[in-house]
């Protein structure tokens, strides 16, 4: 995909791994001026290991201070703030009842407090420099089904949902525009995949509805679209990218089925079919 976005000031947070890693190097492929960052200090060194323009920032998008030190970079680096990837998070996964306040908490801290402080102190700088702004923020395809041991992650994704509702709503009298970037099944996962992940992810690839797991290039064309001219108009939608997912689960058998009650409307022969009454 190419889009114009040179010269656009660009922060991406979780940028040390996964999709946040693919956007960093998608960005800087269109000559944008990247800040990343995460809490990660190794993973996000390894992300711009051959990149000695993109500022890099470790920093924990939870906390009031790192979300402010990451905006900050933004100016101090660039002079400006034009578009802001919320893309970190956090996504274990435990039984409901296993499920402890700590770890809830901690979920909340990062996907949602995060996003929140994120959006709002990009959307400040935004402000400040008086351009308008795109602010894209994550949820994903867990948001919308009851998906067993994801409680605390699932919740807190629709929340961001919600809350970037919100935030498009307030932000856009300076036409800053916030949408969500929801994916399904991402190839993330570590090499080699713990063996309950493996097991799951061997069931669940063959229901989805082009049965294969997404790439993080897939997720990154639509972060790009949003960040771009392209998307001008659009502003607090949420945006699946997950292979049809969230709309409905591969057919494991034949979709046509011999129900004898509708022959009538498809011209089927009653004749031979036991089900029916047959005349003398
Ligand atoms: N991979 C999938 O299958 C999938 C599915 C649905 C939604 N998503 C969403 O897509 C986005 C990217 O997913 P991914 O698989 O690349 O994630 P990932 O877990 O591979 O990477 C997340 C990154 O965020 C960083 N991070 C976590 N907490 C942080 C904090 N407090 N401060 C700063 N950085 C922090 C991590 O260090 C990591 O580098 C996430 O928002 C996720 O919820 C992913």
């Amino acid at each position: 995909m190419i889009y114009d976005l040179e010269n656009k000031v660009v922060i991406i947070s979780g940028a040390a791994r996964g999709v946040g890693r693919e956007m960093v190097l998608a960005f800087i492929a269109q000559r944008a001026k990247v800040v990343a960052a995460d809490r990660d200090a190794s993973g996000l060194a390894e992300t711009c290991a051959n990149l000695p323009q993109v500022v890099q920032v470790i920093a924990d998008v939870s906390t009031v201070e790192g979300s402010q030190a990451i905006v900050n970079a933004s100016i101090q680096g660039f002079g400006r703030l034009d578009v802001c990837v919320n893309n970190a998070a956090v996504a274990p996964h435990t039984a409901l009842l296993d499920e402890t306040a700590e770890v809830w908490d901690k979920v909340y801290a990062v996907n949602c407090r995060g996003t929140f402080l994120m959006t709002q102190a990009a959307a400040r700088a935004m402000i400040v420099g008086k351009r308008g702004g795109r602010i894209i923020n994550f949820s994903s395809g867990a948001s919308k089904r009851g998906s067993p041991g994801a409680a605390a992650y699932a919740s807190s994704r629709a929340a961001t949902e919600v809350f970037s509702r919100v935030a498009a709503i307030e932000l856009a009298p300076y036409n800053i525009l916030v949408n969500t970037v929801s994916p399904g099944l991402i190839d993330t996962q570590p090499i080699p995949r713990p063996a309950t992940m493996d097991a799951r992810l061997q069931a669940r690839i063959p229901t989805l509805p082009l049965a294969r797991p997404g790439k993080p290039q897939e997720v990154v064309d639509v972060v790009l679209f949003l960040a771009s001219d392209a998307s001008s108009y659009i502003t607090g939608a949420v945006m699946d990218v997950d292979g049809g997912s969230s709309i409905g689960a591969r057919a494991a058998g034949a979709v046509m089925d011999d129900d004898p009650r509708y022959n009538w409307v498809t011209g089927r022969d009653a004749r031979n079919n036991p089900y029916i009454e047959r005349k003398p």
